[in-house]
């Protein structure tokens, strides 16, 4: 029964082939690109061998330069069809990882931070590390509770139904990723940055939670892209895992910034990391929402908090998606600081990029106040009455 599915999908790539090359694809004289010689192509579409490698997969899709396409997304959806019609309980090997890291709290993958190197501390007297080692503390909690979660669709992206997890503000604004070095900061468990690498870009990701990092190279391989490389450090010190690497773009991206003490050593980092000429690309939550209260219980806009704030903030902070899954209810002691908009273009203009644009939008993938309403794009936004505040923003700038 699960054979019919990998019909359909032969069937299909076999019209997308006759599309570009006629029936010529299917003789000897056929000259793939890249080696993807005519046999495999066509032991595929007949049924002999079936794509279900997933290396060979996506193989298949960069020879071809559909990778980022409607035609790739269509032909992944119709092999997670595929896969779970064979195996229905394919996706669960996904959580049974969260599982094994839940049970097995000593984390698989040697984390770089235990040597207690410090970092000069801009705002306080408490040193950064204590800060650090705290917030470290709090990921590894919310690493397993974001894989759980359905605000993560970890299972539908592993199959493949899911393409990608990035929202159309980042794919429209960054652009011309194809074959690109891709240094992907606070990258979480690699679903934005595996998405990249879907889009066609060589990517790189770094995170300091050790977990977080076994989960994104478990799904690397799983996705079809061992190459995908994933190293866990503190982005504050990055030249622990990345020697005399530059790189064609850097991305960040929503809920990075406030978790970093020292802006300046950030924008520092991401100067470094970047070619001459290279992209720095950012979408993250707008510093003005901080401004305002945003407890369950909300029902405006009400201004609590110093935009200026320049103390590290002590938050008994919900998890993320508790905003949407209500069977989350722990709080963590988590330490956050605020970086005014001027404070960030500032250190990256200090650090030697030129800004190409600064966008601010009043839509936002995370649910920040309880009466935010969903739109069929995944935004959250204001409803009316409320006047429209910025809620994200959006920086390009290139490496000088
Ligand atoms: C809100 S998440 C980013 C989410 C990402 N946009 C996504 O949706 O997957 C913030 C990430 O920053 C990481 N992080 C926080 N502080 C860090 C630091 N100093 N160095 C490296 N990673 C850090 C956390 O482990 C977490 O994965």
């Amino acid at each position: 029964m699960g054979e019919d599915y990998w019909d359909v999908l032969s069937k299909k790539i076999e019209e997308v082939l006759d599309e570009k090359f006629g029936a010529g694809w299917r003789t000897e004289k056929h000259a793939a690109p890249r080696n993807f010689s005519y046999k495999t192509l066509h032991n595929w579409v007949t049924g002999n061998s079936r794509p279900r490698q997933p290396q060979n997969f996506e193989h298949f899709l960069e020879a071809y330069a559909l990778r980022g396409t409607d035609v790739a997304q269509e032909l992944r959806a119709l092999r997670a069809k595929a896969l779970k019609a064979e195996n229905p309980k394919i996706a669960d090997r996904v959580e049974n990882v969260g599982r094994l890291l839940a049970q097995d709290s000593s984390s698989p993958v040697a984390h770089p931070l235990e040597d207690n190197s410090s970092f000069p501390d801009g705002k306080s007297t408490i040193s950064s590390e204590w800060y650090l080692q705290q917030n470290k503390a709090v990921w590894k909690e919310l690493t397993q509770i974001n894989l759980k979660s359905p605000e993560y669709p970890v299972a539908d992206f592993f199959t493949g139904e899911i393409s990608s997890t990035l929202m159309s503000v980042e794919v429209a604004e960054l652009t011309d990723v194809d074959r690109k070095t891709l240094l992907h900061l606070q990258c979480h468990f690699g679903l934005d940055t595996l998405s990249w690498a879907r889009a066609g870009a060589i990517v790189t990701g770094v995170d300091f939670d050790p977990d977080a990092i076994y989960v994104a190279k478990f799904l690397a391989k799983q996705v079809g892209y061992p190459e995908a490389r994933f190293e866990c450090a503190d982005v504050m010190q990055l030249n622990q895992v990345i020697h005399d690497e530059l790189f064609d773009i850097v991305f960040t991206s929503y809920g990075v910034l406030p978790w970093l003490p020292n802006l300046k050593i950030w924008a520092e980092t991401v100067s470094n990391s970047l070619k001459p000429g290279g992209v720095f690309y950012m979408a993250e939550f707008h510093p003005f929402t901080n401004v305002f209260y945003n407890e369950d219980d909300v029902k405006g806009l009400y201004a609590h908090k110093s935009y200026f704030e320049e103390d590290p903030i002590l938050l008994q902070m919900k998890p993320y998606v508790s905003r949407d899954d209500n069977s989350v209810q722990e709080r963590f002691d988590a330490y956050q600081w605020q970086h005014t908009l001027g404070d960030i273009i500032t250190v990256l203009i200090d650090a030697g990029l030129r800004i190409e644009f600064l966008h601010e939008f009043p839509q936002t993938p995370w649910k920040h106040f309880p009466f935010l309403v969903r739109d069929e794009d995944q935004w959250r936004r204001l409803p009316k009455p409320f006047p429209e505040i910025p809620l994200i923003f959006s920086v390009k700038a290139v490496k000088q």
